[in-house]
């Protein structure tokens, strides 16, 4: 197995949710936070990673707003229609990429609700995937309960060991698209793409991501998001597409 720092990396961007927890009047990766849509912000990012071939986007089938923002036109962004789970919409993405994707490359798989992904952590996650893939992710902080039916405690897990999954998330295409469609096909509930990975016998390397790189899905997460984009902006970081 080739390691991503020789091989060819090939983005892929889930964005065909409806955005149903944040209940707007259309899907949340079109909502405007400083200027731009969620969706332009996080392709600004991924666009700026030089090495990165090409960034393929999963939307929906009857979306009428990505086809109107600058980046569907990018050379090297091509748009495929997604599927009806977030796992069915990145297993359309890898399908288009088995059509272009050398055997040994790799996907940098991310959320289109994710718009403050910072630079330097994807290149992180790029130098310090092992053989087995990696993914952004961060420990947690609060104290974890596990639950009986009924609401009341069962026990309290030692959460020096358990860590919130992120994205991106880095896999060889051939082997993620080969996990996703057994996984899918078992019926397994696949959430992310490490969890597919994991089912087939990978030991995904977990890379401590920053913590603004939240996950816009509930109403209250929008302002935060501003707050993200404004201090990065005051920290003058700054997204220059690499062409
Ligand atoms: N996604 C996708 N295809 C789906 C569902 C989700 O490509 N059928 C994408 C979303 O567009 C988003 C990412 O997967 O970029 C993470 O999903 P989530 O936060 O759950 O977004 P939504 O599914 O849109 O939100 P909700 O679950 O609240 O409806
Ligand atoms: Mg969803």
């Amino acid at each position: 197995m080739t390691h991503p720092g020789e091989a060819r990396v090939h983005a892929l961007v889930p964005a065909a949710g409806a955005g149903r927890r944040m209940g707007a009047a259309l899907p949340k990766q079109y909502l405007s936070l400083r200027g731009r849509t969620l969706a332009e912000h996080t392709m600004a990012r991924l666009l700026s990673l030089a090495s990165i071939d090409r960034v393929v986007v999963a939307v929906a089938a009857d979306d009428p707003w990505w086809p109107t923002l600058p980046p569907v036109s990018h050379r090297r962004v091509e748009t495929v229609t997604g599927g009806d789970t977030r796992a069915e919409s990145v297993r359309c993405g890898l399908e288009a990429l088995l059509g272009v994707a050398g055997e040994h490359d790799w996907v940098l798989v991310h959320d289109m609700a994710r718009p403050c992904v910072r630079l330097s952590d994807m290149e992180r996650l790029l130098a310090s995937a092992g053989e087995h893939g990696a993914l952004l992710a961060r420990p947690l902080t609060d104290t974890l309960k596990e639950a009986d039916d009924q609401g009341f405690v069962l026990g309290t897990p030692d959460r020096r060991r358990i860590w919130r999954a992120l994205t991106p998330q880095l896999f060889p295409v051939t082997a993620l698209h080969r996990a996703l469609v057994e996984a899918l096909e078992a019926g397994a509930a696949i959430t992310d793409e490490a969890s597919a990975m994991e089912r087939a016998g990978w030991r995904p390397r977990l890379v401590t991501g920053r913590a603004d790189n939240i996950k816009v899905t509930e109403p209250a997460d929008l302002p935060l998001a501003g707050f993200h984009l404004q201090q990065q902006e005051e920290e003058g970081l700054q997204w220059q597409d690499s062409g």
